[in-house]
Formats: structure tokens, C-alpha cells, sequence
């Protein structure tokens, strides 16, 4: 079964409103015009801003195939949570994706697994596609125990997901000791991890629907030298971009080793 490739660029705390729409207006023409949203003309494309500049791109990515997702969506409908953001307000901007359990929330902001299981739930309530995020620590791919880290975090966040729902997931892995710091995973490596993914999707769900389905993107220093390699991996269906998805160059590049 043929999965539809996604680049989606996690623009983390960069970018304003007037930077983020001049990145969008470059990349338009390489997405196209196109409204279908669909991999027809190539990969699902989709950019992750920070809040305040969500809808100026949304306004800007109008009438093409680029969608906009958030970096963060709390639990509650509304109420007293200082600084987050719910679902209904990501939807009433216009979001149609949002990330979560990145491992710079875990290790800088006290996210859990139990905290992202619940966010991602509340995606999915909203309607919303959920990219959640799961990656081993440096010490614990040393220690090896990388399988264990990710199963663990993989099993807590999709717990009470059923497998209808899952078509609203997009699962990310993300090595930690590759994210920002240009070392990436090599292929053998990432590849190993997203077909250890898949086998625990298919024990995780009784329908083999949801592991031939799930995409599963790489995410840590993935740029347009090193994508071609890792998209080809069997298990590899797109990527998950910081640092180049700030860049129109780079950006373009990965969405054309993609097709
Ligand atoms: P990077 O970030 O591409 O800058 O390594 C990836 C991510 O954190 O999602």
C-alpha cells in the first residue's frame, strides 16, 4: 500500500508574521496552485509556525496545497492554563495539523507521555492530524535502549487511540542527538527505528490497515544533502524539518526529493 509522503517544517519560536508570510509566498510556487492537499502532485506539505504568525500563513497558504499546522494544543477547551492554546482556537484559525510531544517540550517544558497522549487526543477531537513526536536520548541509544524509549513513548501516546483514528496520526521519530546539532541518523539507523514503529502498529492494532498506512517521517537534521537517502527507506514516508524549513532553498529541495 502506497503511503502519501509528507515534509512538514517545525519553524519551532522563528519567524514573525511578515517573515513567515514572505516564506510561504517563495514556497507557493514550488507546492503549486493546487487545492487538492492530496500527494498527487507530490508530498503533503505542511508548515508549523509559531502561534501569533499561524494566521498570517494560514491567510497567505489560501488556494494552495500548503497546510498549517501548530507546535502545541492543550487538553482543555478553555479555562485557566496560562499560555497554551486549545484545539477549537487552532481550528478557528484555520490549522489543520498540530505537533506534539516534540522532545524539546519533554526536555525543556516537563512534557510526559501522559501529557502527550493527552494533547493528542484532543487533536484528534478537533479534528485535527496529529504529528507526534518520539526519540531516544543520546545516553539511551548508548545504553541501548532505544527500542524500549520508543516503545514506551509510542504505546503511551496512542493509548486510547483507536484504529479509525489513526488515520488522523502521523508519527515522527526523532532522535534527539540529531535534532539541531547536524549529526543525522544513517539510514541503516532511522530505518531500523520506523520498521520497529510499523511491527509494534501492527501488534498495537488488530487491522494490518494501520501500520501499512501510519506515515512515519524521520525528523533531525534532515537537509536537502542527506533527504534523498533517507526517503528511499522503505519505512521512511517524509520528514520532519527544523532548521531548513526556515529557509525557501532548503525547504524547496526537500519537497522535491520527496516527489
Ligand atoms: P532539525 O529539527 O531539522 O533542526 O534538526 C528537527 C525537529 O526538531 O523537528
Amino acid at each position: 500500500m502506497s503511503r502519501c509522503k509528507v515534509i512538514a517544517g517545525n519553524w519551532k519560536m522563528n519567524l514573525n508574521a511578515a517573515q513567515g508570510v514572505e516564506l510561504i509566498e517563495k514556497l507557493k510556487g514550488e507546492v503549486g496552485g493546487c487545492s487538492c492537499g492530496c500527494c498527487d502532485h507530490g508530498p503533503e506539505v505542511v508548515v508549523c509556525p509559531p502561534f501569533t504568525t499561524l494566521p498570517a500563513v494560514v491567510a497567505a497558504a489560501k488556494g494552495s496545497c500548503l497546510k498549517v499546522g501548530a507546535q502545541n494544543i492543550h487538553w482543555a477547551e478553555n479555562g485557566a492554563f496560562t499560555g497554551e492554546i486549545s484545539g477549537s482556537m487552532l481550528t478557528a484559525a484555520g490549522v489543520t495539523h498540530v505537533i506534539v510531544g516534540h522532545s524539546e517540550r519533554r526536555q525543556y517544558f516537563g512534557e510526559t507521555d501522559a501529557t502527550v497522549n493527552q494533547r493528542l487526543l484532543a487533536g484528534l477531537a478537533n479534528g485535527l492530524t496529529v504529528i507526534v513526536c518520539v526519540g531516544e536520548l543520546l545516553s539511551e541509544r548508548v545504553a541501548g535502549t532505544t527500542k524500549a524509549v520508543i516503545e514506551r513513548q509510542v504505546r503511551a501516546a496512542l493509548a486510547g487511540v483507536d484504529a479509525a483514528a489513526m488515520a488522523g496520526v502521523i508519527i515522527a521519530y526523532e532522535p534527539v542527538w540529531a535534532i539541531g546539532t547536524g549529526k543525522v541518523a544513517t539510514t541503516e539507523e532511522a530505518q531500523e527505528v520506523h520498521a520497529f514503529i510499523r511491527a509494534l502498529l501492527k501488534q498495537l492494532f488488530a487491522c494490518p490497515c494501520v501500520a501499512e498506512t501510519t506515515r512515519i517521517l524521520y525528523g533531525g537534521s534532515m537537509n536537502p544533502g542527506n533527504a534523498v537517502g533517507l526517503l528511499a527507506q522503505k519505512d521512511i514516508d517524509g520528514g520532519l524539518i527544523g532548521g531548513a524549513s526556515l529557509k525557501a532553498d532548503q525547504f524547496a529541495a526537500l519537497i522535491r526529493a520527496a516527489r
